[in-house]
């Protein structure tokens, strides 16, 4: 934990920032995996771990934005508790640590709501994500648990977003840790990556880095051959010489910060002519677009600063022709990069995607597009000091997108889809830095990961 003193100001901002009623924060349960004694993977409430600090389960904590009294509610441990798990602090002296003083068993949670509702008191309450917080949230409130998420407080969502976005120098220090494991991991991945090896053995290995590290992974690894598919979780492939590793992996830091980092590395460790042809267009928008980040400019702008420069790199291939510019202006860019360029990122790799990722990276001047691709930009926002954001662009052969746009004529204009066919194999790069908007500009956050055509293969060799 932080020292008390963070997680009161914390508090004080927030009680400043709403006006009245509860605020009530759940904090996350145990989750069985077969039967009570035998849980998940415990991972605390994010915003429960901002504002109360406790890395623990079973608390709640609210905060009397009327009398600006903050409570935990939580049970202290029986000795029967403490046979099988050895010695507990009681809930006071944790509470202390949040700097909290008042504290209450958990059935008074429920009286406190009930008084509250009695007396038309607003609860605010955060958007839930499991199916426990539902359960209870729905149980304290005597409301439906499927509601519970459109029942959640929008001026506590802004709030909280208007917080959580700007970070304090002591969680950029958790994320350079974070971004160090990942150094750790990438490196791993890298040298790993020969011919013969197994995916899973080359994610198993890097996993337990994280977990040897710090917090564990901040997100499901994503590590595989076939990089074309975005989000490959299938680690089941035996590495062949001619194709390229795409692993996206970050780690947490003991205190749960996270970081995001993708590299991607070809099998055998020396690049194809074809292979750095395609990395060195990423290579070049990943570092172009962090070139330009700077507090005011918008996200949604180095957005497309990273889809030009991948469909200009697309028609020196002779993938693509025409006017750049009116082919990204009409989305045909897409084919090749159909994501966002990144996303906030802090005690969530997608940092508060639980409260909504409008609320998170649009605003109501600031519209989300539905257009294909560009509706999976996260962040549209300008940057203020404090953002922490990842920029990641990618280039992909995405066989079923192409043959259907081809079958379509789609964009025929600006796409020469007989061209492709040859480079169908290289599958997909992806290159992903962890980037802090500083007051005059930014800066990459933590030890350098081997990046670089000549980083990668001196690091593979
Ligand atoms: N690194 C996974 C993601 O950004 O979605
Ligand atoms: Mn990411």
């Amino acid at each position: 934990m932080f020292k008390n003193e963070v997680y009161i100001k914390r508090r004080e901002t927030l009680h400043g920032l709403m006006q009245s009623g509860l605020g009530l924060f759940m904090g996350n349960s145990e989750a069985p995996l077969n039967y009570p004694a035998n849980t998940y993977h415990f991972r605390q409430d994010s915003d429960f771990l901002y504002y109360f600090g406790l890395d623990m389960p079973g608390f709640a904590g609210v905060m009397d934005f009327d009398s600006g009294k903050d409570w935990i509610f939580g049970d202290d441990f029986g000795l029967d508790d403490i046979i099988w798990m050895g010695p507990q602090p009681t809930v006071k002296d944790l509470a202390l640590k949040a700097g909290v003083n008042n504290t209450a068993p958990l059935r008074k949670l429920e009286e406190t709501i009930k008084e509250a509702v009695s007396k038309k008191r607003r609860i605010h309450f955060l958007p839930p994500y499991r199916g426990e917080s539902k359960m209870a949230l729905g149980s304290l409130l005597k409301e439906n648990p499927c509601q519970m998420k459109t029942l959640a407080s929008t001026d506590l969502i802004k709030a909280v977003v208007s917080m959580r976005s700007i970070k304090e120098d002591i969680e950029i220090k958790e994320i350079e840790k974070a971004v160090g494991i990942a150094y750790d991991m990438h490196v791993t991945a890298m040298k790993m990556c020969k011919p013969g090896v197994s995916e899973q053995e080359i994610f198993g290995t890097i996993e337990g880095i994280a977990l040897a590290k710090g917090g564990g992974t901040s997100f499901p690894i994503i590590l595989s051959i076939n990089g074309q598919t975005l989000h490959n979780h299938v680690h089941n492939n035996i590495l062949v010489k001619g194709r390229m590793m795409v692993t996206d992996a970050g780690a947490e830091s003991n205190m749960h910060y996270a970081s995001d980092i993708t590299r991607t590395t070809p099998v055998g460790g020396k690049f194809s002519s074809q292979q750095k042809e395609i990395y060195e267009i990423v290579y070049r928008a990943n570092t172009e677009c962090i070139a330009a980040m700077k507090p005011g400019v918008p996200n949604r702008d180095i957005h497309f600063k990273a889809c030009r420069i991948i469909a200009e790199g697309a028609k020196s291939l002779g993938f693509m022709k025409g006017d750049i510019s009116e082919a990204v202006e009409a989305g045909a860019h897409t084919l090749f990069m159909p994501h966002g360029l990144g996303h906030q990122m802090g005690l969530d790799v997608h940092d508060m995607e639980s409260l909504g990722e409008n609320y998170v990276g649009y605003s109501d001047t600031v519209k989300r597009s539905d257009k294909f691709g560009t509706a999976y930009l996260r962040f549209a926002l300008p940057y203020q000091p404090g953002h922490v954001l990842t920029v990641e662009p990618g280039f992909y052969f995405i066989p079923e997108l192409i043959n259907q746009w081809k079958a379509e004529g789609k964009y025929s204009a600006f796409i020469n889809y007989g061209k492709l066919d040859k480079y169908m194999k290289v599958g997909g790069v992806r290159i992903e830095d962890n980037v802090l908007i500083t007051a005059k500009g930014h800066k990459v956050l933590g030890k350098h990961i081997p990046k670089t055509v000549s980083e990668i293969e001196e690091t593979c060799s």
